[in-house]
């Protein structure tokens, strides 16, 4: 079934075997990352952060990104994903500098270009700012996003560590983007409560929510999500292997499609979590029951709420 993923960490995206083998190319160890097997090692979500640092380590060039792009596009299109947006930190590419940031995304462009050639995927990509790096660093990143919007950069959004500082305080960023025309969106609820949830969407004005799963110990917000068609990107293999959530029966992804809330599915960074979006539909259906005319109706939900222009969201309808 073709597939739409919202959701999804760019340098993440890409098999391990690909980051293995440039920090090889570069001699650089990051042996400390991997297990015997080669699957990435962590304890918890703030260990998870620093290994995900680590991963990033042997990505240094535009030529680097490149290569990583086409990888993860090749990667995540062999699920069936015929559209993708994902996540990209100025933070890797060039620390902020909008000179070389410009180098970094024109270099993904054009791997983004050859994928959809190749392998039949559309991607857009949304700039991501990085939480625990505070709102000053914030700042830097919308700059970057700001001065490179267009087709291919469509969105604003921020992931990291949630419990940092609270949503008001990154307004600045998530208006200068808005100004500069970006889509937004930003993980809230993953790690923390319904009150992160709706201060984020009343402070930030995003339209779409990265996981807000903890949304669901709220009735009255669950409600208001229904009724303002507030888009969640949920990632419940994600939320599993974190412990945000004890298992797949657990999880509130169809409480919150029940009541109303308009729910999409992604991976969020496949290879940490042991994950795919056929692994997640799969989950889904075997615990949910959910079938061919629930995906149907997932994707279009997915579809409607992507950031590309109208014109590229009646392609892939
Ligand atoms: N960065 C990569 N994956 C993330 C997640 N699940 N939450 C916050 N930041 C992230
Ligand atoms: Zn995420």
């Amino acid at each position: 079934m073709p597939k739409v993923e919202l959701h999804l960490h760019h340098e993440a995206a890409a098999p391990p075997s690909f980051i293995r083998g440039l920090a090889k190319e570069k001699n650089i160890d990051i042996s400390r990352i991997f297990d015997a097997d080669g699957n990435y090692v962590y304890r918890d979500f703030d260990h998870f952060l620093t290994v995900y640092d680590a991963a990033c380590e042997p990505l240094k060039t535009p030529e680097d990104f490149r290569r990583l792009t086409l990888a993860a596009l090749e990667e995540t299109a062999r699920h069936g994903v015929i559209y993708c947006e994902t996540f990209v930190s100025p933070d890797f590419c060039g620390g902020g500098d909008l000179l070389a940031w410009r180098d970094f995304l024109a270099a993904m462009k054009d791997a983004s270009e050859e994928a959809e050639r190749s392998f039949g995927i559309t991607h857009r990509t949304v700039v991501t700012c990085l939480r625990h790096l505070g709102p000053d660093q914030a700042k830097v990143t919308a700059r970057c996003a700001a001065e490179t919007a267009g087709d291919y950069l469509v969105g604003f959004g921020m992931a990291g560590a949630e419990m940092m500082g609270r949503p008001s305080d990154f307004a600045y960023s998530f208006d200068m983007a808005r100004e500069a025309g970006l889509k937004l969106t930003c993980h809230a609820g993953e790690w923390g409560g319904p009150d992160m949830v709706a201060d984020t969407i009343r402070d930030l004005k995003v339209a779409r929510i990265g996981h807000g799963i903890n949304a669901i110990k709220d009735p009255a917000l669950v409600e208001r999500l229904a009724e303002d068609g507030v888009v969640l990107e949920v990632c419940p293999g994600s939320n599993i292997v974190l412990q945000a959530v004890t298992g797949w029966a657990q999880h509130p992804i169809a409480r919150l499609r029940d009541a109303g809330v308009k729910v999409t599915v992604s991976t969020d960074d496949p290879p940490f979590f042991h994950t795919t979006m056929t692994h997640e539909f799969d989950m889904l259906n075997r615990t949910f029951g959910w079938d061919d005319a629930d995906f149907k109706a997932l994707n279009e939900t997915a579809i409607d709420a992507a950031f590309c222009d109208d014109a590229t969201r009646r392609r892939i309808k």
